[in-house]
């Protein structure tokens, strides 16, 4: 099989390294890439992500699949130009990426299906959010409407604080009500008719440890079973995935954000692609062979084929640049990537004259397992040593969350 990965961060590195080792495939290419791809992929120099240059460099190298990393394209529309091209594409088309794409639609989605989720209101205006404020105790979240590459969140501890927040959202928004608990991305493979939990992962969004700092798109992420149960898993798929599937058709991957609150799973959002960083773990973790998963999936044979997981956790920490999630420099020159002993997935990065440099705020993700958690994390954490570039900061924390589960859960408490 020859297959093109769309997108070129961190996700499309674990994506590509996982189908690199795939019997059944032949040729690896993605667009456009990075310079960790390009060792394994040809990357395609496409100058946008615009369905109509996609379908262009598609049509120049003629792949049995495609798969899409990242929400642009698909709420673009690249799945719906690929069909109509008759090309096989794992992904949802722009009319169902809208559960991505509109925090409103999306919310309004869960209460006609009657998925849990966190109580809220829409607004599409400033009195009308103002309204809307007094129906809510604080903490209260505010989202606006469109896609923000995570930055459109806002908790509020208080009035003055959501007051302030408003200007800054725009008029369309969804408020909701605060909820506690621990926090998990479940994501679903779905062909259109059936859908498969992949196994269960964890974000870390704030920038700094013990969740402190500005939201991020994602520090860091780890993958351990034992973040759900089996009953969990079965009631998410019942209650969120399916009537999804069963009201949509939808296909490609389906990423529920969930809070485990007392009442049990809540969505917080949907994403319709894999997540980044959650996907390096999955990828490291995965032992069934991607690409036929992924036919299945394009030809909506899903039910044919099974996940095979490793039962080791997997942890992936992400080096960010300095600055990162404000605004940071490019162009420093990393060092030390060869002599690590994780598996390196690039993010932003380049290759410069002499040297691979910082070309982004998440510049690469280490990623390692071990037969607990703790000594994932160990893992991790000595595959981050060798790598250096100025500025360099990451979270040495992450996966801790998981630790203290695990063992509150031995103590019995
Ligand atoms: P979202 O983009 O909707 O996933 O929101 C980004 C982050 O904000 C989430 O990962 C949560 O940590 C937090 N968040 C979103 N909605 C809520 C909520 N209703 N209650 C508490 N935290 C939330
Ligand atoms: N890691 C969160 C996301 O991909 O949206």
């Amino acid at each position: 099989m020859k297959i093109l990965i769309i997108g070129g961060g961190g996700r499309e590195h674990a994506l590509a390294w996982r189908l690199a080792q795939s019997p059944s495939v032949k040729k690896l290419y993605a667009a456009p890439g990075n310079p960790g791809i390009a060792q394994i992929a040809t990357c395609l120099p496409v100058t946008d992500l615009s369905p109509a240059s996609l379908v262009a460099a598609a049509n120049e190298i003629d792949p049995d699949l495609t798969v899409v990393g990242p929400e642009v394209p698909l709420v673009a529309g690249v799945v719906d130009a690929f069909q109509a091209a008759s090309r096989l594409i794992v992904g949802p088309n722009a009319e169902m990426a809208r559960l991505e794409g509109s925090k409103i639609y999306a919310k309004s989605f869960f209460q006609k299906l009657h998925i849990p989720t966190a109580a809220f209101l829409n607004t599409v205006s400033q009195s009308e959010a103002l309204a809307a404020l007094d129906h809510f105790t604080y903490p209260v979240v505010l989202k606006a409407d469109g896609l923000a590459a995570g930055k459109g969140v806002v908790i509020a501890r208080n009035r003055p604080e959501a007051l302030a927040a408003l200007p800054f959202l725009g008029p369309n928004l969804v408020i909701e009500e605060f909820l506690t608990g621990e926090e998990v991305s479940f994501i679903a493979i779905c062909d259109g008719r059936d859908a498969c939990s992949l196994e269960p992962a964890q974000d870390h969004k704030r920038v700094f440890d013990n969740d402190e700092g500005p939201n991020t798109g994602g520090m860091g992420a780890y993958s351990d079973s034992s973040l759900l149960t089996p009953a969990q898993t079965e009631q998410v798929l019942n209650t969120v995935i399916r009537p999804t599937v069963d009201a949509t058709g939808f296909a490609g991957f389906l990423y529920a954000g969930l809070m485990l609150t007392a009442d049990g799973p809540k969505v917080l959002e949907f994403n319709v692609r894999l997540g980044d960083p959650e996907t390096q773990p999955l990828m490291h973790r995965l032992r069934s062979d991607f690409a036929e998963v992924l036919l299945a999936t394009a030809q909506r044979r899903l039910r044919e084929v099974k996940l095979d997981w490793s039962p080791d956790p997997s942890v992936c920490v992400v080096l960010a640049a300095g600055g990162y999630p404000g605004t940071f420099a490019t162009g420093i020159a990393i060092s030390g990537i060869d002599k690590s002993d994780g598996v390196v997935f690039h993010a932003g990065t380049r290759m410069g004259s002499a040297n691979i440099e910082t070309a982004g705020g998440r510049v690469v993700g280490v990623t390692a397992s071990g037969s607990t958690l703790p000594a994932a994390i160990d893992a991790a954490y000595q595959g981050v040593r060798p790598i250096h570039f100025d500025g360099m900061h990451f979270r040495t924390d992450i996966g801790r969350r998981g630790v203290t589960r695990y063992n509150s859960a031995q103590l019995g408490t």
